[in-house]
C-alpha cells in the first residue's frame, strides 16, 4: 500500500454519532467549484475548526523538563525513515510561538482548535511515579487559557502517536497491556489539571495508523515489522503486533472514557470520544469478488475499531482471516469497550479502489485482508516555488467542494455531523513525509486559503473559497 503520501491531506470530522438515517446508496455529491456554500447553510452550533498535534507543532523537544518521546528517538535513530531526514526537534516552534498560533486561529474565525498533549512533556519518565513536570502543565494551561481568552474552543487529544520513550523501553509501549494503566494515569492527570476548561476530549488519534504504520510497515515510530517484508525494520512481527497494539489502544481508550464518565463528567460537563481514520473504498470493478474485497478493506480499517466500539467485537471478516492472532475481549472488556464514546471523530484522506488479492504464503496485517488498493490522490508538492505554493488553489477548491458535499450529507441523508476540522492550521512536521512545505521559508506566512478566509472574518465560509 502506497499510503504514506496521503497523510498530508487529513481532515477531521467530528460527529456525535455517525448515525445514518437513510443508507447512502451510491449517492453522488452534486457540488462543484461554482456552487456557493456558506456558514449559514450549516446548523447553528456546527463547529468549524483546525487541528494540530504536539510532536508536529511544538518543537522544544528537550526543553524545560520534557522527556524523550518515541518520535524523538525514532527520528534521531532512523533518519532514513523520514524523506528529508528532518525531525520535530523544532517543528514550527509552537512551544514558544503558541500565542501567534492562537491569533491565527482567531483571525481565521475558527470556532475550535484541536491540540494534543505531549505525554513526555507532562510525564518525562512516562509515569506519575517518575514525576510530573510542572513546566509542561504550565505550557498547556497557558495555551488553553490563551485559546479561551480569544474565543476559540480547545479540543484536546490525549495521545497523538507519541508515547514516552521510557515506556517503550520499560515494556514495549502498546505491545504490553501495562500501557493501559499508565495511559489511564496520564488521562486522569489531564482531566484533573485541565478538565475544568476542556469540554471535548479525544482519547487517541488514529489508532489504525499507530498500529499499522508503526508495527506492520515500520514507517512510523517505533518502526517495527516482519523481516520478510523487506522494509528495513529493526524487529517486529507484522502478523501479530498490529493486532495487539490495536487491542491495547482500544482498552486504553475505553478505560479513559470510563474513568471520565465515572469521575469527572458530571462535574466538568464535557464529552469524550476518539478520532478514527478510514479511507472510503470502492470496488475496482463490478465483480462480486471485488465487492467483497471492498467490504474486507473497510472491515480491516474502520470496522477493526468501530465494531468493538459499537458491538463489543471485531468484524467477522477479521476473525475468520486472522484467527487466534486477533486478541479476544473478555466479558468485562466487552462491557467497557462497547459504547465507550460520546462522539466519533473521523479523519479521512480520500477514497481508493480495493480489489481481491488472494493470500500470500506468509502472515501479516498487510496480507490478512486479501485485498490490495490502487489510485493515487493529490499530495503536497514540495517542488512548487513559493509564489505558486502560496496560491494553494487545490486545497481551496478541495475544502470548498468538500464542505459542500458534507452539507449534502446531513441535508439529504441525515448524517449527524457536528463539526469539521481541517488538517491543519499550518504546515508542519508531517511524520514520515518530513517537514512538508516548511522549507519554503517563513512557514508561518499565510497562504491564500488563509487570507481568503481571514478577510471574511467570522463569515469565512462566504464566497467560492470558504477557508
Ligand atoms: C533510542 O532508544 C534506544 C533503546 O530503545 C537507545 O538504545 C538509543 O540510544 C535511543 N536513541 C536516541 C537517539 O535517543
Ligand atoms: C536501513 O536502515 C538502516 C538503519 O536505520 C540504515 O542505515 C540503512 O540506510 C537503511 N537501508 C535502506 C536500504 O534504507
Ligand atoms: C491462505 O488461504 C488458504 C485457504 O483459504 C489457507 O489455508 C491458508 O492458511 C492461507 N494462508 C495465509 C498465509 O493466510
Ligand atoms: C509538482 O510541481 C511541479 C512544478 O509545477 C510539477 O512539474 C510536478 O509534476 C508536480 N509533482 C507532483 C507530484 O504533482
Amino acid at each position: 500500500m502506497e499510503t504514506q503520501t496521503y497523510i498530508v491531506c487529513v481532515l477531521l470530522l467530528v460527529a456525535h454519532s455517525l448515525t445514518v438515517a437513510n443508507p447512502i446508496e451510491k449517492s453522488k455529491c452534486e457540488c462543484d467549484h461554482t456552487k456557493l456554500i456558506n456558514r449559514g447553510a450549516f446548523p447553528g452550533g456546527f463547529i468549524f475548526g483546525a487541528a494540530s498535534s504536539a510532536y508536529q507543532y511544538e518543537g522544544a523537544f528537550s526543553e524545560n523538563g520534557k522527556g524523550m518521546g518515541m518520535w524523538d528517538n525514532f527520528t534521531h535513530m532512523y533518519q532514513d525513515k523520514i524523506v528529508d531526514h528532518s525531525n520535530g526537534d523544532t517543528a514550527i516552534d509552537s512551544y514558544h510561538l503558541y500565542k501567534e498560533d492562537v491569533k491565527i486561529a482567531r483571525d481565521l474565525g475558527l470556532d475550535a482548535y484541536r491540540i494534543s498533549i505531549s505525554w513526555s512533556r507532562i510525564l518525562p519518565g512516562g509515569t506519575i511515579k517518575e514525576g510530573v513536570n510542572q513546566e509542561g502543565i504550565d505550557y498547556y494551561n497557558n495555551l488553553i487559557n490563551e485559546l479561551l481568552a480569544n474565543g476559540v474552543e480547545p479540543f484536546v487529544t490525549i495521545l497523538h502517536f507519541d508515547i514516552p520513550q521510557a515506556l517503550q523501553e520499560a515494556y514495549g509501549g502498546f505491545l504490553s497491556a501495562q500501557i493501559v494503566a499508565d495511559f489511564l494515569d496520564f488521562a486522569n492527570l489531564l482531566f484533573q489539571q485541565f478538565g475544568d476548561r476542556i469540554k471535548y476530549w479525544i482519547t487517541i488519534n488514529e489508532p489504525w495508523t499507530f498500529s499499522v504504520y508503526g508495527y506492520a510497515y515500520g514507517l512510523f515510530a517505533p518502526g517495527r515489522c516482519s523481516n520478510w517484508q523487506g522494509l528495513n525494520c529493526t524487529g517486529g512481527n507484522s502478523a501479530t503486533e498490529p493486532y495487539v497494539v490495536a487491542h491495547n489502544q482500544l482498552l486504553a481508550h475505553s478505560a479513559a472514557v470510563n474513568l471520565y464518565r465515572n469521575k469527572y463528567q458530571a462535574l466538568q460537563k464535557g464529552m469524550i470520544g476518539i478520532a478514527l481514520i478510514s479511507y472510503w473504498f470502492e470496488p475496482l470493478d463490478n465483480t462480486n469478488e471485488n465487492h467483497k474485497a471492498k467490504d474486507r478493506a473497510l472491515d480491516f480499517m474502520l470496522g477493526w475499531f468501530m465494531e468493538p466500539l459499537t458491538l463489543g467485537k471485531y468484524p467477522e471478516n477479521m476473525r475468520v482471516r486472522v484467527g487466534d492472532r486477533l486478541p479476544e475481549f473478555t466479558k468485562e472488556e466487552i462491557n467497557m469497550v462497547k459504547g465507550s464514546f460520546d462522539f466519533i471523530g473521523f479523519n479521512y484522506y480520500g477514497a481508493i479502489y480495493a480489489y481481491n488479492k488472494p493470500n500470500s504464503s506468509s502472515f501479516s496485517y498487510t496480507t490478512d485482508s486479501e485485498i490490495d488498493i490502487t489510485g493515487i490522490d493529490e499530495a503536497a508538492n514540495d517542488t512548487l516555488d513559493i509564489s505558486k505554493a502560496i496560491k494553494d488553489e487545490i486545497r481551496k477548491d478541495y475544502i470548498h467542494d468538500h464542505l459542500c458535499c458534507l452539507h449534502e450529507a446531513f441535508e439529504k441523508y441525515g448524517v449527524n455531523v457536528k463539526g469539521y476540522f481541517v488538517w491543519s492550521l499550518m504546515d508542519n512536521f508531517e511524520w514520515g513525509a518530513g517537514s512538508v512545505n516548511i522549507n519554503h521559508g517563513g512557514g508561518r506566512g499565510g497562504k491564500n486559503s488563509v487570507s481568503s478566509a481571514g478577510k471574511n472574518g467570522h463569515d469565512h465560509c462566504e464566497g467560492n473559497h470558504p477557508l
